[in-house]
């Protein structure tokens, strides 16, 4: 089973890579950000609460996000491997899902970290909301939160994993296709 950690700051193409990702290696995409979206979407009382903190660029508070993704495994209890996007974001979130993954005999199998450059991030999300709806991708100073967001709370994930020796920073600068060979080319070696 192949458990994998999709990494990096807003914009850095975590959503982008994970379709290439799922494909490539028959896994399923799990995304904290677009469950949480179809729930705003849903008008479900969760979406509501959610929606509060995401607005402002602020993580939603762990044990909400910790309980999809126990959802979700349970839900896909015979997929071949999973790929996190956006998820773990904090070392609370990391010790869960470390657990919910030991429940199964699974473990993470590695962490790929997209690195990108701060001006090329709000480029990228600045560009997108101009059409995606995303309320948090519109306003520069949002955008800066969640930068600063990821830094702060995020960010120190990558010294848990590299204590497991499951970190591996990746170049997500540069065009898709070439960003997507050479996280194809780590997965091949996990
Ligand atoms: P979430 O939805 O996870 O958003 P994010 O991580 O802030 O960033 P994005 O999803 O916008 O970036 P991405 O890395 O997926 O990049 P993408 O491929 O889209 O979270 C949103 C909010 O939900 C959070 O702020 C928080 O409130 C809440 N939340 C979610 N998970 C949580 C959790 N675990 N705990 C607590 N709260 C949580 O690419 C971005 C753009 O760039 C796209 O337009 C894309 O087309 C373009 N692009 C991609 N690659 C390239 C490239 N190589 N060159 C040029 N453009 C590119
Ligand atoms: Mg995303």
């Amino acid at each position: 089973m192949l458990n994998i950690v999709l990494f990096g700051p807003p914009g850095a193409g975590k959503g982008t890579q994970a379709v290439f990702l799922k494909d490539e290696f028959n896994l399923i995409h799990l995304s904290t950000g677009d469950l949480l979206r179809s729930q705003i979407a849903a008008k479900t009382e969760l979406g509501n609460e959610a929606k509060r903190f995401m607005d402002k660029g602020e993580l939603v508070p762990d044990e909400v996000v910790i309980g999809m993704i126990g959802s979700q495994l349970k839900e896909n209890a015979s997929a071949k491997g999973f790929i996190f996007d956006g998820f773990p974001r904090t070392v609370e979130q990391a010790k869960a899902l470390d657990q919910l993954l030991n429940e199964n005999g699974t473990p993470v199998s590695g962490m790929l970290a997209l690195e990108v450059e701060k001006q090329e991030l709000i480029d990228r999300l600045l560009e997108r909301g101009k059409t995606s709806g995303r309320s948090d991708d519109t306003d520069v100073s949002i955008i800066e939160n969640r930068i600063a967001v990821y830094n702060q709370k995020t960010a120190p994930l990558m010294n848990y994993y590299e204590a497991q020796s499951k970190y591996y920073p990746v170049n997500g600068m540069g065009s898709v296709e070439d960003i997507a060979l050479r996280l194809k080319m780590l997965v091949e070696k996990l």
